[in-house]
């Protein structure tokens, strides 16, 4: 379906044309006066200076070729020149009776050019684990790849594991010290390796803080745990037999902890998959001669004339011939453009790393990496402060673990909900689980990516307000009223939404209407907290309405169905874009 701005500008330019004036001028826009109209278009102020005619006159005329025209109530001339629109309510009536039409889209058309994009995000370390600094990356990661999927493009999500690197060389001298009779460590066995890890979960979160702490006093350790490193990056057996057996219990558990989140990937490639691409990669650089050797390093120039800072070289190799995150990252661009040719690779990552990815992406467009019109795009996301203000912190100070924050907004959510007397334990326990991964998520969505915001818990966990809670207790008022209206028979076979009767249903109705723009800028911007703003204003025009009309009492079975017919298509896109965000509605509340 046409979006409904284009059909009221395609109207208007008709207009403009048999006025004798170039269609141009006709730009429409939502009006920023909804007191006095519904769209605007200030076209005959511009047009009044090419014409040399009175702007009000222009404005006059076209508005003279609009009277009667089946889609406007009113298109009024106002002085200076411009031109107030409002549309009419059969006119909208029919344009929502169309999106419905379409239970799944909503007749939004998918985008004329499907394109693949790469989307990284999650960036969990192995062994280590989620801390709420991965639960931006995660939660608008997943949003945004939901936007492009629903868009029509090809997404693909890759977690990027942190699987490379000293924390793999502490776990294995770590594990050595505390059980030297392991075979991993036997360098003269040839055999197989044991299929059961030696160690849970709970043994692997330990073992790698207990080992890191211990390297931070002493050097030795430190450097055995380097030389640990360097032979696991050097192909020792029973140590790469030893980082399956960390990759698989973190995997899994990383699996569990995301799976609580709604969130999952495509791919679950790591850092050291990117390991095998670096020589050919580093070669090619030297051959081309884009990289040089400086203080002993090998770096590649990135900066750019027009640059107003700084941008240091990109660092490929160290002095020691070690690579780096950045070699990685290189690396992992090489088998992405290989194995799945995406037209553009979106970076979720705190935006702490923005100069870090400068880099990388002049690196990669440089040295050809990828191809000219491959986009790059880094995503960064500002920090989740406490109240205070400062980085969020459990309560004494330490990092706080995702799983403990999760488990303290359930709890917070189930206190909250425990009151609603008509739900046993369990119900009331999963429910509460469903709202308050919306708190979470929508507390997180609903801001500007880019900036830092407070998580708070009370303000994120309310009922009113823009909150998750609240968009979810809005599809819980329009299932109970579906509910009961098909609990006293009635049905809506035959029925439709019919024009506005007041006020506040045409302002719902309108926002409606504006589903697929929403959806289309939020994507375009990579900004779900555009989602959010648009569901936020659609739940509060669907709760004026609620609060102004008898729905289920009206007396009239007709405007009775065409209610109900006009309360489908508010729950139908409310539960589309929580879907889109990553976020459910229970059954009640
Ligand atoms: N693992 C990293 C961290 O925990 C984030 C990875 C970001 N993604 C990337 N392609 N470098 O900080």
């Amino acid at each position: 379906m046409e979006q409904i701005l284009h059909v009221i500008t395609a109207e208007v330019k008709k207009a403009f044309m048999e006025c004798g004036y170039d269609e141009e001028y006709a730009k429409v826009t939502l009006s920023n006066r909804p007191d006095l109209c519904e769209y605007q278009c200030n076209g005959a102020m511009a047009a009044a200076k090419r014409y040399k005619k009175a702007p009000f006159v222009i404005a006059d005329e076209v508005s003279g070729k609009l009277a009667g025209n089946a889609m406007f109530a009113s298109a009024e001339s106002v002085k200076p020149g411009f031109l107030n629109l409002k549309l009419d309510n059969l006119f909208l009536a029919e344009y929502l009776r169309n999106m419905q039409q379409d239970q799944e889209r909503f007749g939004c058309e998918k985008a004329k050019a499907s394109k693949t994009f790469m989307i990284v995000y999650g960036g969990p370390n192995v062994a280590k684990p989620l801390h709420v600094g991965h639960l931006r990356s995660a939660v608008i990661g997943e949003s945004i790849k939901r936007l492009g999927r629903f868009v029509g493009h090809t997404m693909i999500g890759d977690v990027h594991l942190g699987d490379w690197g000293l924390q793999m060389g502490l776990i294995i001298i770590e594990l050595k010290a505390r059980q030297p009779e392991l075979v991993y460590f036997n360098e003269s066995y040839t055999g197989e390796y044991p299929l059961e890890a030696p160690f849970t979960i709970s043994e692997l979160e330990e073992i790698y803080p207990t080992a890191s702490a211990k390297s931070k006093e002493d050097t030795a350790y430190k450097d055995e745990a380097m030389q640990a490193t360097y032979e696991l990056q050097h192909g020792r057996r029973g140590y790469q037999a030893l980082l399956s057996h960390i990759l698989n219990v973190s995997v899994t558990d990383l699996k569990k902890n995301y799976q609580n989140l709604n969130v999952d990937f495509d791919l679950w490639k790591g850092e050291s998959d990117a390991q095998p691409y670096i020589p050919d990669m580093v070669e090619a650089f030297r051959k081309d001669g884009y990289a040089y050797i400086s203080d002993g390093a090998l770096v590649v120039d990135v900066k750019e004339e027009t640059d107003t800072k700084e941008i240091p070289p990109c660092m490929i190799l160290k002095s020691d011939g070690a690579s780096l995150y950045n070699t990685t990252d290189l690396a992992t661009i090489v088998w992405r453009m290989q194995d799945y040719h995406p037209d553009g690779i979106i970076y979720v990552v705190d935006k702490r790393q923005e100069l870090y990815f400068t880099q990388v992406f002049r690196c990669a467009r440089k040295t050809h990496l990828v191809k000219p019109d491959t986009s790059l795009k880094f995503l960064g996301f500002g920090t989740m402060n406490g109240k205070d203000g400062k980085p969020f912190k459990t309560r004494d100070g330490g990092i706080m673990r995702l799983e403990s924050l999760v488990s303290e907004i359930n709890e917070e959510m189930y206190q909250k909900i425990k009151g609603n007397h008509t739900m046993d334990e369990d119900e009331a326990r999963e429910t509460a689980r469903i709202v308050a991964l919306s708190a979470m998520k929508y507390g997180d969505l609903s801001n500007q990516a880019s900036k830092d915001y407070i998580f708070d818990i009370d303000r994120f966990t309310s009922f009113e307000g823009n909150t998750g809670p609240y968009i979810l207790y809005t599809i819980v008022r329009i299932k109970s009223i579906l509910a009961k209206y098909q609990a006293s028979g009635h049905t809506v076979e035959g029925a439709q939404i019919l024009p506005a009767r007041s006020e506040s249903e045409k302002a719902l109705m309108l926002e409606l209407s504006r589903f697929h723009p929403a959806i289309e800028t939020a994507f375009a911007e990579l900004a779900p907290h555009k989602v959010c703003a648009y569901i936020y204003g659609l739940a509060n025009a669907f709760n004026h309405f609620y609060h102004e009309t008898k729905i289920l009492t009206e007396e009239n079975a007709d405007v009775r169905a065409g209610y109900i017919c006009l309360l489908n298509l508010v729950k139908g896109i409310l539960e589309k874009c929580i879907d889109i965000l990553g976020f459910s509605a229970p059954e009640h509340m």
